[in-house]
């Protein structure tokens, strides 16, 4: 893959918007009033969070955990570790876990299994985007923006090799295989 690929939208900034507000309702109707802590992964899920909790119209937490698994390129090490942890108890808390994309799995599989052993109340996730085609580690999405085709994808949030975070709207790398 070239640096030098020109990114082309995938996911409009609106069409975003308009799965932030759809999945901010479906949150919202069993959130409402339980004060959960959202959980978002970094770095990719900063935008997607930003804009998720102003759509909750209800008061609720964030917290923040920082994991490492792909390095600098598009392949995940398959090897997950904490590189940043939980800075409060998530003992009896209703725990909404928030993630930009869900590739093979192995990364939100570790930390649903490291995020269970602190005995949370509840534990669902939230991503925005779903590649099921490269599942290893199964999971299940309880809110899920999209689902995409295996390609790669930048934008909202999402980078390549720390680039591209800044684009407004969900954009392919690559061409088309
Ligand atoms: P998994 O462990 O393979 O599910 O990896 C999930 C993580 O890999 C995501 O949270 C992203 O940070 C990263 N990732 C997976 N696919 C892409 C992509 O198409 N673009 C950018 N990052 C990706
Ligand atoms: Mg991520």
């Amino acid at each position: 893959m070239s640096s030098q690929t020109e990114p082309r939208i995938l996911l409009t900034r609106d069409e975003i918007a308009a799965a932030v507000r759809r999945l901010s309702a479906e949150i919202g109707k069993e959130y409402r009033g339980k004060c959960p802590l959202l959980i978002g992964i970094l770095k990719g899920s900063f935008v997607f969070m930003a804009d998720l909790v102003r759509s909750l119209d209800f008061p609720l937490e964030v917290e923040f955990i920082k994991l490492s698994s792909y390095g600098r390129g598009r392949e995940s090490l398959g090897k997950v570790s904490v590189v940043s942890g939980l800075t409060s108890p998530i003992e009896g808390r209703d725990v909404l876990v928030v993630e930009d994309i869900v590739d093979t799995g192995i990364t939100l599989s570790f930390l649903i299994d490291y995020l269970k052993k602190e005995k949370p109340a509840s534990l669902r996730l939230c991503a925005l985007t779903d590649k099921p085609s490269r599942r290893q580690s199964a999971l299940t999405i309880d809110y899920l923006g999209f689902t995409v085709p295996d390609r790669f994808i930048v934008g909202y949030g999402i980078d390549w090799d720390e680039k591209f975070r800044y684009l407004p709207d969900i954009c392919y790398l690559e061409d088309e295989k």
